[in-house]
């Protein structure tokens, strides 16, 4: 048994353990309790100090967050020097602006009123696309002109048909104000083989342009097979292949 003093004495001891231990905890938490706080000060991804394009920004003396291009800049992958390739336009021809530069404010060139030739002996000296390539760029394959055959399906039958008549499902349910272009007629058995790239390139009145969907190479693969459906069209006697072909 313990004395009454003894007693006392522990639990004075016993009181200042405790107190010590509080003091520790508090101690050990207060740390932890500032770092979960300031780790509360984050800064939000939507907040990210960078320069957005075109945006107002104070960094610099202009005062806005993008650089002025340096001049003659050209896009990687746009430069396109290779006129016949690219805009299917003669390299020595007057107009050395790329259709897309040229292209009217809102929208694309209307179809011209093209007057055809009267006299057979005139048909094969008036060529009204007088700056479009009469020869392919590359050499075309057979399957080249395979899938062309299937691009032509896929993107342009829908409206010209399959044989390319101007009777496509489109055609037929009722975009025919103006009607798809028959490709068997006279003006686009002689257009020169550039004209053909330059409407899918650009668009033709009513036509929109098919640059976007059907790549550089594949409009040139595209104009082989409509070459090749006008001339399955064409009687023997009638089928000046040199003159329409221009396939190499
Ligand atoms: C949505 C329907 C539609 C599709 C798809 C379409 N065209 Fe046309 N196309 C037209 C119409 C309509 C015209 C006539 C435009 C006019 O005269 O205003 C036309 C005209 C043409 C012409 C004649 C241009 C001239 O000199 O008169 C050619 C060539 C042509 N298209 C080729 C193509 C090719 C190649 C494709 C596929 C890449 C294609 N089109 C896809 C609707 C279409």
């Amino acid at each position: 048994m313990l004395s009454c003093k003894e007693q006392k004495a522990l639990s004075r001891m016993q009181k200042a353990a405790r107190g010590r231990l509080s003091r520790v905890l508090v101690f050990c938490l207060l740390p932890t309790a500032y770092c979960l706080l300031f780790s509360g000060c984050r800064r939000d991804m939507q907040d990210q100090p960078k320069a957005i394009a075109y945006r107002e920004n104070s960094f610099y003396k202009d005062g806005t967050g993008s650089r002025p291009l340096v001049e003659g800049t050209v896009p990687r992958g746009y430069l396109r020097a290779d006129r016949e390739l690219y805009l299917g336009k003669k390299s020595t021809s007057g107009n050395q602006q790329g259709p897309m530069l040229t292209q009217p404010a809102g929208g694309q060139p209307t179809a011209p009123q093209v007057q055809l030739p009267t006299s057979p002996v005139n048909a094969a000296s008036a060529n009204p696309y007088p700056d479009d390539v009469e020869t392919f760029p590359f050499a075309i394959t057979r399957d080249d002109m395979k899938r062309g055959q299937e691009r032509f399906n896929i993107y342009c039958a829908v409206c010209h048909g399959m044989t390319g008549y101007g009777d496509g499902i489109v055609a037929r349910r009722g975009f025919n104000q103006p009607s798809p272009a028959n490709y068997h007629q006279d003006r686009l058995r002689q257009a020169p083989i550039g004209h053909f790239y330059d409407v899918m390139t650009n668009g033709w009145g009513a036509m929109p342009s098919y640059a976007s969907q059907v790549s550089v190479e594949d409009r040139w693969r595209i104009a082989a097979y409509i070459r090749a459906l006008q001339l399955s069209q064409m009687k023997p006697e009638t089928n000046p292949n040199a003159r329409v072909g221009g396939i190499k």
